[in-house]
């Protein structure tokens, strides 16, 4: 723990992925672990942009399940960690595959959305605007005043990733020195690919996770246990260093 803490404080240009794992602590379930979204919805069934074109009214109920969840969700420690290692400029970014604005909520910043926020919505006629908020939960398929179906801004399987968030993601895996993984099983493509990027051009990885992980092997660090729990310890850590 005193290493990795050295590590980050000595860094010049630290960047972080975060996954589901980071926001179980604050109530969310993850996806793969075994209460996670994938055994309780079939990932085939339910996780394909096609799955929503064919049945948008099916979808919609696992996405109202989702939703009721992360409306009502704060922050934990972990998030909150993030946010104050951004302040004190240990950490320049956050790359999150999370939907649940739950970084935002924190008071960091510079965060890019890999797979889209479930805050915002828009009709896939009109392509009118929605915040969640404005949105009836009652009859699904919600619908816009042109009777187009309302999608949440998130990214199904076989959908591209938003183009903005690929590029700076890109950008920052071949900028910094040291890549931080928090609480993702790096399972998916193309988010997964970007540690690997910033280990091919030298810099060193920390792991953060409570179990081994597809990328655990080109870890140079790793911190097994529960995020909201390591988070804060370092943070400690790293302001004893100051
Ligand atoms: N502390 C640390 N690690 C945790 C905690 C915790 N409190 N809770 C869960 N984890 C770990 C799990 O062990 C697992 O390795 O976090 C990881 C979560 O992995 P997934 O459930 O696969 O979530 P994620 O990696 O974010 O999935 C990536 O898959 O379905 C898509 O779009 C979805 O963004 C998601 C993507």
């Amino acid at each position: 723990m005193k290493n990795v803490a050295e590590e980050i404080k000595n860094s010049n240009f630290c960047i972080v992925l975060t996954g589901a794992g980071i926001s179980t602590e604050s109530g969310i379930p993850d996806f793969r672990s075994k209460d996670g979204i994938w055994n309780r919805y079939d990932i085939n069934e339910y996780g394909y942009i096609q799955n929503f074109l064919e049945n948008p009214e099916k979808i919609w109920k696992m996405l109202k399940d989702m939703i009721l969840n992360m409306e009502k969700a704060e922050p934990n420690k972990a998030h909150y960690a993030l946010a104050e290692m951004e302040k004190s400029g240990y950490i320049k970014a956050i790359i999150t595959q999370n939907i649940d604005n739950l970084h935002k909520k924190a008071g960091s910043k510079n965060i890019i959305e890999f797979h889209g926020n479930f805050t915002k919505m828009k009709c896939m006629r009109c392509e009118r605007e929605y915040e969640y908020n404005q949105i009836k939960l009652n009859d699904l398929p919600p619908k816009c005043e042109c009777n187009g179906i309302i999608k949440p801004d998130i990214v199904f399987f076989g959908e591209e990733i938003p183009r903005d968030a690929f590029l700076k993601s890109f950008q920052l895996a071949n900028k910094c020195d040291l890549f931080m993984i928090i609480g993702t099983s790096c399972e998916v493509y193309p988010a997964s690919e970007l540690p690997l990027i910033a280990k091919r051009r030298g810099a060193k990885i920390i792991e953060i996770n409570q179990e081994n992980t597809a990328l655990t092997s080109v870890a140079d660090y790793v911190l097994r246990g529960k995020a909201g729990i390591i988070m804060e310890q370092l943070l400690n850590e790293i302001k004893i260093l100051q």
